[in-house]
Formats: C-alpha cells, sequence, structure tokens
C-alpha cells in the first residue's frame, strides 16, 4: 500500500487498497451533442484508516459538483424504498416520537419519501437537502425544507429557531459526507439530551462479503461498519447504542447514536462488533483480496459480454444507478456492448450515462422489442424489478447479474 492519505475521521493514516482508476460524476448524465471536455473526472481509489479502520475514498469531489439543483436520483423511485421509509416513519411515531410536540431533523430528506409521513402525521420536522430540484418535489408534498448542507452552522441555526432535535435522521446521506467533524459537532449541538441520531447507509461487511464493488463511487465517501462508527461516534461524545441489519441497496446498516452515557447499548452492537472481528472485514489482507474478486468480476463481465456481441445476441441494461458508472467505466463497457440503458427517472431519460455515454431510455423501450440479456445495473431492486418485468422472463429473456459474481438467470 503505497498512496496514503488522512483519514477523514480520525487524521490517522489511510492505506490505499483498490484504485478504479479515472471515473466520471456517478449522478452527472450528459446531454447529447455536450462537449466531452466538460465532463468533469476524479481518480476513484478507496483506503483503510490504520488507526480507527473507516474505509473511505481517497479523493474527495467537491460537493456542489455532485448536489445541486439538478441532482436527478429521486428516492420515490422504487415501491420497495418508499415502504421502507414509511414503515420507518411509523416505527419512530410509536418510540422515539411518542412524546410532547417531538421535533425531527432529516439530513438528506430528498424527495420528502421519509418526512411526507411524519408531516401527515402533524409532527414538527425539518429535512435539510442541499440539492434544490429534490428539495422541491419535498416541499410539494408539504414537507418544510432547508435548501442547504448540514454542517455544524447549519445545526446551530436550527437549534437556535427550533430547538433540540429529539431524532435527527439520515438515510444514504451521512457517508456521502467527508465532512464528519463539522458534521458530528452539529449532530452533539442540535440533538437533545435524550435523543437519538439514526442514519442507515451500505454496510462495509455486505460489500465485502458480496464483492458489490458499484457501491464505490464519488457520492459514497465512507464504508462504514459498527466497529468505525462506535469510534467515530466515541471521538464525538456520541455513542453507538444499537445497530439493525436491513436488506435494501444490497446490504445496510441501521446505526443508533446517543449522547455518550445516556442510554445502554444493546447486545447487537456488540454482536455485530464480534462478528466484524471474526470476519476481519477491515484488515488490509481482506481488502485486497475483495479488490482480486473485483478484478475478476471485470474479466468475466467483459468476457461474457463480448461472447454475446460476437453470438448476435441484443443486451441492454436495466436501471442507470450512479452505481452502475463504476461498472461502466471501469469496465470498459460502450455501446458495442450494452446498447442502452432503460430507466424510470425522468431526469436521467434522453441523456447519457456518465463517461461510457450509454444512451438512457425510457422503462416502455425495454420491451420494444424485448432484448435477449438485460444486464441487471439496479441489482439492489432485483425482486421489485424482475417481478414487475416477469413478461420479459416469459419471452425468453435473461437477465445477467455481476454481484456477488457474473452468471445469468
Ligand atoms: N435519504 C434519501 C436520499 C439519499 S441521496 C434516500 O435514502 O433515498 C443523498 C442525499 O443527500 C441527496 O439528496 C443529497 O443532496 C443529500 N446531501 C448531500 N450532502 C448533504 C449534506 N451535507 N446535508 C444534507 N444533505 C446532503
Ligand atoms: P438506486 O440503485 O436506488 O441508487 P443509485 O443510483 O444510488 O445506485 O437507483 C435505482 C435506479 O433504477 C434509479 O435510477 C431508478 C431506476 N429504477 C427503474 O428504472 N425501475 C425500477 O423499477 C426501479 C426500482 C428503479
Ligand atoms: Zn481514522
Amino acid at each position: 500500500m503505497s498512496n496514503t492519505t488522512n483519514c477523514r475521521v480520525c487524521n490517522g493514516t489511510v492505506g490505499e487498497f483498490f484504485d478504479f482508476g479515472r471515473q466520471p460524476l456517478s449522478d452527472a448524465f450528459v446531454e447529447p451533442g455536450a462537449d466531452p471536455a466538460q465532463e468533469f473526472f476524479y481518480r476513484l481509489a478507496v483506503g483503510v484508516c490504520g488507526s480507527c479502520a473507516m474505509v473511505q475514498l481517497m479523493e474527495e469531489v467537491p460537493r456542489d459538483r455532485m448536489f445541486h439543483e439538478a441532482y436527478p436520483y429521486h428516492s420515490s423511485g422504487s415501491a420497495v424504498m418508499r415502504a421502507h421509509f414509511e414503515e420507518l416513519a411509523k416505527r419512530l411515531l410509536t418510540t422515539e416520537l411518542a412524546r410532547e410536540d417531538p421535533f425531527v431533523v432529516e439530513l438528506g430528506c430528498n424527495d420528502g419519501v421519509m418526512l411526507k409521513a411524519l408531516a401527515d402525521a402533524g409532527v414538527r420536522h425539518l429535512g435539510v437537502e442541499p440539492s434544490g430540484g429534490v428539495a422541491d418535489v419535498a416541499a410539494l408534498k408539504g414537507v418544510r425544507v432547508r435548501k442547504s448542507f448540514f454542517e455544524e452552522q447549519t445545526a446551530r441555526e436550527i437549534l437556535a429557531e427550533d430547538g433540540p432535535a429529539d431524532v435527527i435522521y439520515a438515510a444514504n446521506t451521512l457517508c456521502h459526507i467527508p465532512y464528519m467533524g463539522s458534521i458530528l459537532a452539529g449532530v452533539k449541538a442540535l440533538l437533545h439530551p435524550g435523543g437519538v441520531f439514526v442514519f442507515e447507509d451500505p454496510y462495509l461487511g455486505d460489500i465485502i462479503a458480496r464483492t458489490s464493488f458499484d457501491q464505490i463511487y464519488d457520492e459514497h465517501f465512507f464504508f462504514f461498519s459498527a466497529s468505525s462508527v462506535r469510534a467515530m461516534a466515541a471521538a464525538h461524545g456520541l455513542e453507538l447504542v444499537d445497530v439493525e441489519r436491513l436488506p435494501v441497496h444490497g446490504g445496510e446498516v441501521r446505526y443508533t447514536l446517543a449522547h455518550a452515557g445516556a442510554r445502554t447499548p444493546s447486545d447487537a452492537v456488540a454482536a455485530l462488533v464480534a462478528e466484524e472481528r471474526a470476519a476481519a472485514i477491515d484488515d488490509p489482507a481482506t481488502l485486497r483480496a475483495f479488490g482480486e474478486r473485483v478484478l475478476r468480476i471485470r474479466t468475466d463481465l467483459v468476457a461474457l459480454l463480448r461472447r454475446l456481441r460476437e453470438e448476435g445476441s441484443v443486451v441492454v441494461g436495466y436501471g442507470a444507478t450512479a452505481k452502475s458508472a463504476t461498472v461502466t467505466n471501469f469496465c470498459g463497457i460502450d455501446t458495442d456492448l450494452v446498447a442502452y440503458v432503460c430507466d424510470s427517472t425522468p431526469a436521467k431519460i434522453g441523456r447519457l450515462t456518465p463517461g461510457a455515454h450509454l444512451p438512457v431510455r425510457e422503462p416502455a423501450a425495454f420491451a420494444a422489442p424485448y432484448p435477449d440479456y438485460a444486464l441487471l445495473f439496479a441489482w439492489n431492486h432485483a425482486d421489485e424489478i424482475m417481478a414487475k418485468e416477469q413478461a420479459f422472463r416469459d419471452a425468453g429473456g435473461r437477465w445477467i447479474r455481476y454481484v456477488p459474481d457474473v452468471h445469468v438467470v
């Protein structure tokens, strides 16, 4: 491990374990005919901190390049995710929010998929969302939104205006934020003495176990584990008091933090830390072995796609995910191998995928006519999509998967 940088959590030394090379911004869909020289690239590489074991990117992309007015990702695009967030809202209402005039703050509320349910229940709330387009969608649903990046200063302003938060929540957002010191100082200041900071993000243990290397891209700066989160919380006067594994997005953990000493940690915390230790998930040797499997997946996937092209089969992509930017650009997948990608997001349709420049087409294009094979980029939504597209299977179509290895189903 020759390349090093300083840890964004503890300032220790981060040693690189895998380099994906030059990559485009994962959510920067390109207008056809745009000047290719304008496309922004950065070096995507990932390392582990020798002091606190936090796995993180080696280079940071400026936040305004990723999160802005035209940020295309809409959380409500998946029925399973809508149900997931509504269920959490329901649970919070009967637990942490079952008190006098509770107040909830959500970081990265996106289109309001979670807060809408709490707003409907009359709960005092605030979403903090820097991406203006999706924030507007949330506001139209009756969600109270502040269009800004959450950081320490924002937290202090919210505290002055609204008072302390009983629940601070963040889904698939905390791992997007490199300036963790400012975030946790803000959380510490804003959180009610008896409150909780709950966040859920892709879990390092699942990424290693499934070789889901496409979870690694510009927006995913940190890859959390119970061990690294526990250390990170402790450094900021907070304590990891609960963990819950979640099946969504290919395997996540929901972490609950409280002020240090305010709550007794559940047995689940010690159990998951022990499991991580047994699997040595943050050991440099484990991470290098992960890298070897990533190279293997690239070799196998490219070989399969080339063989299918030679046979004359038509392959299209399904789901123009941010994750797929890593797959297509790291594997060198162009329109010769994958003709286009179908996706339901209005802001992506009619554009080209970042870097690889595969055309994005509307979902109806999938059946007109069906391709021979569909490369499932949105594999984290496999059950939902494969059920919805049963007619493709019935017509003889086959799905190509590449997590945990390359296979056809
Ligand atoms: N919570 C949603 C959205 C996840 S996408 C879900 O789980 O589906 C990540 C979101 O975080 C984006 O909408 C992005 O604009 C937002 N974000 C990025 N940095 C942020 C920050 N510092 N504070 C608050 N939100 C942020
Ligand atoms: P997702 O995997 O949730 O996130 P990320 O972009 O962070 O990798 O993205 C899912 C994408 O797939 C999104 O662009 C919407 C699209 N999609 C469909 O086109 N059809 C579907 O049925 C579902 C569930 C998603
Ligand atoms: Zn560290």
